[in-house]
C-alpha cells in the first residue's frame, strides 16, 4: 500500500490508472477504522480494480472543538487494517493542502434544505463541513465509484445530491449499517461509552425497531410514535435530540402514501452522541 499525502502525487498515480483503463474505487474516512469501514472498502474493491482510502480528520465538520481534539487518531493500526484488505493507496492529505487559505476563508459546498434539517439542525455547520471536504476529496482522488455507509443516512443523501447537482461523474453506493451482535450500530464514538452506557446503547436501535413494527402494523399517528419513543429513551437514560419518521428519499415529513420510509434518531448517552436509522 502506498501512503500519499501530496495531492499532485495522488493525481499522477490515479491518472496513470485511468490511462490504463483501470476503475478506481474510493472510501473517505476520518480513521479509527472499525468493521463498518472495512465493509465499505470491501464493497468498493468488489466493483473496482484499484482502491483508494483516505484518512483526514476534517476540522470543518466538528461543531465542538473538544470533540475535534479528542477524536481518536490511530494511523498505525488503521494502516495495518487497510493493508490487510488490499487498499492500493492511502491518501492522508494535510490540513494546509485541503484548506490552503485557512478554515474560515474558503469556498464552501452547501446542500441547502436537505442539509439544514435533523442532523443539520442539531449540529449547525456540520454538513457544510462534510459536503465541502467530500467535494475536495472527490476532486483530489477523481474516483469512478465511492462507497458511503447508511449509518450516516442523511450524509449519504447529501453526497448523492451534491454529486448530482455538481455533475460529478462518480457512481455512489450506500452500504447497510454494520452492527454489533446486540444491534448497536458500529461507530468510532462507541469507544467513549462507559461499561454501563455500552449496555444501554443498543436500546436506541430497539426503539427504531419498535416504531418500524408499529408502522408495518398500519399505525399512522407518526407524531405519537415519535413522542412515545422519545419518552421511553428518556426513561432509559438517553437524552434524545430527535426521533423522526421521514421520507427516505427527501427526509421530509411522510404521509400515508409515502413508499420509502426511514426512522432516524439522535440521542446522547452520557458524553457520547449516538445516531442510528432504520429503513421501513
Ligand atoms: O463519515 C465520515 O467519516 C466523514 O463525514 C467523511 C465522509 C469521511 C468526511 O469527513
Amino acid at each position: 500500500m502506498q501512503v500519499i499525502s501530496a495531492i499532485d502525487e495522488l493525481r499522477r498515480t490515479v491518472g496513470a490508472w485511468h490511462k490504463a483503463d483501470l476503475s478506481v474505487g474510493f472510501v473517505p474516512t476520518m480513521g479509527n477504522l472499525h468493521r463498518g469501514h472495512l465493509a465499505l472498502l470491501k464493497e468498493a474493491a468488489h466493483h473496482c480494480e484499484r482502491l483508494v482510502a483516505s484518512i483526514f480528520v476534517n476540522p470543518l465538520q466538528f461543531d465542538e472543538e473538544c470533540d475535534l481534539q479528542s477524536y481518536p487518531r490511530t494511523l498505525e493500526a488503521d494502516m495495518v487494517q487497510l493493508e490487510s484488505i488490499g487498499v492500493d493507496v492511502l491518501f492522508t492529505p494535510t490540513e494546509a493542502s485541503l484548506y490552503p487559505h485557512g478554515r474560515e476563508a474558503l469556498t464552501r459546498v452547501d446542500v441547502a434544505g436537505l442539509g439544514d434539517i435533523l442532523e443539520g439542525a442539531a449540529r449547525p455547520g456540520h454538513f457544510v463541513g462534510v459536503t465541502t471536504v467530500v467535494t475536495k476529496l472527490f476532486n483530489c482522488v477523481q474516483p469512478d465509484l465511492a462507497v458511503f455507509g447508511e449509518k450516516d443516512f442523511q450524509q449519504l443523501l447529501l453526497v448523492r445530491r451534491l454529486v448530482a447537482d455538481l455533475n460529478m461523474p462518480i457512481k455512489l453506493l450506500g452500504l447497510a449499517t454494520v452492527r454489533e451482535a446486540d444491534g448497536l450500530a458500529m461507530s468510532s464514538r462507541n469507544q467513549r461509552l462507559s461499561t454501563a452506557e455500552r449496555k444501554i446503547a443498543p436500546l436506541l436501535y430497539r426503539e427504531l425497531q419498535a416504531i418500524k413494527d408499529a408502522l408495518l402494523h398500519e399505525k399512522h399517528d407518526y407524531a405519537a410514535l415519535e413522542q412515545a419513543a422519545v419518552e421511553r429513551l428518556l426513561r432509559l437514560g438517553f437524552v434524545p435530540e430527535y426521533v423522526a419518521i421521514r421520507d427516505a428519499d427527501t427526509l421530509l415529513a411522510i404521509n400515508n402514501n409515502t413508499e420509502n420510509r426511514v426512522i432516524l434518531a439522535a440521542a446522547r448517552l452520557g458524553d457520547t452522541r449516538l445516531i442510528d436509522n432504520l429503513r421501513v
